[in-house]
């Protein structure tokens, strides 16, 4: 891929695992079980790639409305996750959660946590695991916590938000994929997406693999880039 041009920073909606699950007639939980899987693989390919950073969006802000039993089989799947112990050091990945997760059990905040402090001071790749997040919830949050601090409003800058973001520090994401072949933005990083390029793409979430991911970077370094210039 050295010919690339490379995003660097890419964001994933992991979109499709009930269908995945349901063309199985499986329960909607074996597709999270397998997305999980894919959430791995990818963010492996991430790495070995280079990426500065990736954003995954695991739950959203309405993603309370489905039934508990999934739900809470959606959370067992991050706090398994974090209880692996992960190949962070070796891989010097910079892990971090985004969204209020305040809402969320005592023991998985406990190890988000964790995992944020130990790989705090690691240099390679940021993944963003975005969790109770949304795109208005994360500016809402970033314009309060401005207020708060006294801020004057008429210095305020685009610059001051960003850097109020859950995000913040991060460059802006330049590249958006969507499998599932759904092709909606669902409250995903709205303000930092402001210049990204979107790639839809028809492959189910679990399905996901390292060949598509080469290939929506490849749809994305064929794009011309212009910032609103000629
Ligand atoms: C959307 O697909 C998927 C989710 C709301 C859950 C995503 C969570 C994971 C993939 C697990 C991630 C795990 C870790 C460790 C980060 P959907 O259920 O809405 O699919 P559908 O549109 O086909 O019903």
């Amino acid at each position: 891929m050295d010919e690339k041009i490379l995003p660097r920073h890419i964001g994933i909606i992991m979109d499709g695992n009930g269908r995945w699950a349901k063309k199985r007639l499986l329960p909607r939980t074996a597709g999270h079980v397998q997305g999980a899987k894919a959430f791995r693989k990818c963010l492996r390919h991430c790495i070995d790639l280079g990426i500065e950073c990736v954003t995954f969006y695991a739950f959203s802000t309405e993603n309370w409305k489905r039934p508990k039993e999934e739900v809470n089989a959606i959370m067992k799947l991050f706090s398994d996750y974090l209880d692996e112990g992960l190949d962070m050091e070796e891989d010097d990945v910079v892990m971090r959660f985004i969204g209020d997760t305040a809402p969320l059990d005592d023991a998985l905040r406990e190890k988000i946590g964790r995992i944020t402090a130990d790989t705090a001071g690691n240099h390679g790749t940021v993944c963003n695991i975005a969790v109770n997040y949304g795109g208005r919830d994360d500016i809402l949050h970033a314009v309060k916590g401005l207020i708060k601090a006294g801020s004057d409003p008429d210095t305020l800058t685009e610059e001051s938000i960003s850097g109020n973001l859950y995000t913040a520090g991060l460059p802006d994401v330049d590249l958006i994929i969507r499998p599932s072949g759904e092709q909606r933005i669902s409250n995903f990083l709205i303000w930092q997406a402001a210049y990204a390029e979107y790639v839809f793409m028809d492959v189910l979430w679990p399905d996901f693999s390292e060949k598509d991911l080469d290939g929506a970077i490849e749809e994305y370094s064929r794009r011309n880039r212009r910032f609103g210039g000629i």
